[in-house]
């Protein structure tokens, strides 16, 4: 089949990719002129494990332009993968997904399926049919269908390949018979419900996986205050095949472009229609103050920060990824700073980012280099790479043999063993 994306961050990128790779032709478009030329000379502008690969691989029936025209016209299916940021009082930004429909109202020249994958609120289908409407030239039928995303960052092109469903939201015959054919070779249940029912099931699905993660969390403060172990209470609570073991795990809370933009979106529009989800506020709250506890572990291990050299270790929101929005680190250097410690960083893919942030950190090429002469090693990402570091070896670099662990990555009984001050979440 034809397909223009509208869109080239990691999901439309993502999306357009693993499209050629099931077979279809797909034309990727965005406005950012640098960002297309870098695809165009075959660099990606996103680190996602597995992408260069297939892009390489399908070269072929993959284009790129910075004109809509051409997802438009000639494609019988046309995605939106266009930003949806948080205005200040938690509300989605919709004006992209606005002024792209308009665009392709422009062209739209014969009956074409216009699919929203980027996350929206429950009744932003009708909206876009209504902009579409409104604006076309050609007296044309279309379709408006909702295909929410589940791509995790760092597993999105696995995610996309065998998903544990396919969730479409359509309200015509055609548009069914065309969805359920794009995604034939791929063999996860596929969903078909009404395009309403498909953006809350995103909404809900992400809301959900917040609030089991807010909740671990909150039972990890129980822990500590009672001297039991979160990681053996998730244990038992995840073998019981109601709950499952999945995001129970505890640590700083969780950040990203999409939990804490979702979590805000799906209040507002709870709001909208009435209804105070008011669960979903505490969830955000616990998130926030996870942040805030694991600080004041540094400073109650610490004492004063006025001076002190902290090393971290992880920058990124969560492993495998460059990508470095809403990520706690960001809030805890910043809060950090402003108590007056010196910060040291390193972080496998996520330093380039960070540097646009924090210009004025020292980074180093490796976590020893952050140990060397630091008071103490502070983990904010579970990257692989430091579950095997020399432990004797930061150590001996350290002023003080400190670690505090926002990852739960190493066993409190064999650090305290290797002579280590260590803290973690929601264990002793
Ligand atoms: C998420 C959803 O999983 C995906 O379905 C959706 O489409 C986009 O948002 P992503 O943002 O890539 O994907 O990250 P995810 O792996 O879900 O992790 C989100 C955050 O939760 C990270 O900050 C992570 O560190 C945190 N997390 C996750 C925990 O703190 N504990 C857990 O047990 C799981």
């Amino acid at each position: 089949m034809r397909v223009g994306i509208i869109g080239c961050g990691y999901v439309g990128l993502t999306t357009g990719v693993c499209l050629a790779e099931l077979g279809h032709r797909v034309v990727c478009v965005d406005n950012d002129e640098e960002k297309i030329k870098k695809l165009l000379s075959g660099t990606l502008p996103i680190y996602e494990p597995g992408l260069d690969k297939l892009i390489k691989k399908n070269k072929n029936k993959i284009k790129f332009s910075t004109n809509i025209k051409d997802a438009v016209v000639n494609n019988e299916i046309i995605f939106i993968c266009v930003g949806t940021p948080s205005n200040p009082d938690g509300s989605p930004d919709l004006s992209y997904v606005e002024n792209v429909a308009r665009e392709i109202a422009k062209y739209l020249d014969s009956y074409k399926i216009i699919v929203e994958k980027s996350t929206v609120p429950v009744e932003t289908a009708d909206w876009i049919k209504k902009t579409i409407e409104r604006y076309k030239k050609n007296n044309v039928e279309f379709d408006v269908v909702s295909n929410p995303e589940f791509l995790r960052e760092g597993t999105a092109v696995h995610d996309f390949l065998y998903p544990d469903r396919i969730v479409i939201g359509v309200e015509s015959e055609k548009a069914k018979k065309s969805m359920l054919r794009l995604y034939q070779k791929i063999k996860s249940p596929k969903i078909v419900v009404d395009t309403k029912s498909a953006e809350l099931i995103k909404h809900a699905s992400n809301s959900f996986l917040a609030t089991k993660i807010s909740f671990i969390n909150a039972v990890a403060n129980i822990c500590e205050l009672s001297g039991a172990d979160v990681e053996k209470v998730a244990l038992g609570m995840g073998l019981d095949k109601r709950i499952g073991k999945d995001f129970l795990k505890a640590g700083i809370g969780y950040g990203g472009s999409c939990f804490p933009k979702d979590v805000n979106a799906f209040i507002w529009i709870s709001e909208k229609l009435g209804y105070d989800f008011s669960l979903l506020k505490e969830v955000k709250k616990i998130n926030e103050r996870q942040r805030e506890l694991f600080i004041k572990k540094i400073e109650d291990t610490l004492w004063t920060l006025k001076d002190k050299t902290i090393g971290i270790l992880g920058l990124s929101f969560k492993p495998n990824t460059d990508d470095i929005r809403e990520a706690p680190s960001i809030y805890i250097i910043k809060s950090l700073k402003e108590k007056g410690a010196k910060i040291k960083a390193y972080d496998p893919k996520a330093m380039v980012k960070m540097k646009q942030v924090f210009p004025d950190i020292t980074y180093c090429d490796n976590p020893y280099e952050v140990a060397k002469n630091s008071d103490c090693v502070v983990i904010l990402t579970e990257w692989s790479e430091f579950r095997k570091l020399d432990l004797k070896k930061i150590k001996n670099l350290l002023n003080q043999p400190i670690i505090i662990d926002g990852r739960n990555i190493f066993e409190p009984q064999k650090m305290t063993k290797l002579g280590f001050v260590y803290k973690c979440i929601g264990r002793k």
